[in-house]
């Protein structure tokens, strides 16, 4: 059963990662000239949203998050209630680093990150909650213009930049744990996954932490 909820992670893990190669790709528009960046994400978000395959992916990635997510829960609480009683000696810190050690502390900060960020643009957007959106010359939601005047607050800025570290810590360790789970024991392949394992994680953190600030300082809605 384990052996299921591991691959279960693994699986959902990875959708989950190349979910964030495109999204950060597409909020790259965020960093063209502002006229250039506002047409070109309006109509990137509104050819998204009007495309069947798309919305039916984005059911599977609401899925990946939930599954995901419970799945760590359990897992945590299972190694809980079968860690070593505490008078044994314990050498899980020279055997382990933080992160892995932590990835469920790592994982809850991203589950709190993506509630705010479902609020702050997807159910404005997609449920319409909130006042009505902005129309571009189009007729599109002008989702460019909803980005820039939420990201021009700072406490939301720094939060989605801080946010960014423990992103790219997780998605550092995940990355090499999945490989593992799916069958990647040997040394010789390890040593390319945990190098692909770090460009991951910092282009991740990197664009995601900066794409903020550069809102918070340079667009105009
Ligand atoms: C620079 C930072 C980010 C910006 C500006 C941004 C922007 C957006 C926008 C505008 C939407 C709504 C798109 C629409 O419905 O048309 C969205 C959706 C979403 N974002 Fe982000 N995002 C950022 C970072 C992240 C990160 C780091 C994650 C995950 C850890 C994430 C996860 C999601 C998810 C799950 C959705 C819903 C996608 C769907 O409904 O198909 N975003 N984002």
């Amino acid at each position: 059963m384990l052996i299921n909820r591991k691959y279960i992670m693994a699986i959902t893990g990875l959708f989950l990662c190349i979910f964030l190669i495109v999204h950060l790709s597409a909020n790259f528009l965020l960093l063209l000239p502002n006229n250039l960046a506002k047409e070109a994400y309006n109509t990137y978000s509104h050819l998204l949203r009007n495309n069947p395959l798309i919305s039916a992916v984005s059911i599977l990635l609401y899925l990946a998050i939930i599954f995901h997510s419970v799945m760590a829960l359990i897992i945590t609480l299972d190694n809980k209630k079968a860690k070593p009683q505490k008078y044994f000696m314990n050498y899980a810190q020279q055997n382990s680093s933080w992160n892995s050690r932590n990835m469920g502390l790592l994982g809850l900060m991203i589950l709190i990150f993506i509630i705010v960020h479902m609020a702050n643009f997807w159910a404005k957007v997609k449920l319409g909650y909130g006042p009505e959106l902005p129309i571009d010359s189009k007729g599109q939601i002008d989702i460019y213009s909803v980005v820039v005047t939420t990201l021009k607050n700072p406490f939301i800025t720094l939060f989605y930049t801080i946010l960014s570290i423990p992103l790219a810590m997780h998605l550092h360790h995940g990355v090499q744990s999945a490989a593992k789970t799916l069958g990647l024991y040997h040394k010789r392949y390890l040593k390319y996954v945990a190098l692909i394992a770090t460009f991951y994680s910092c282009v991740m953190g990197l664009g995601f932490g900066l794409i903020p600030l550069y809102i918070y300082f340079f667009s105009q809605g």
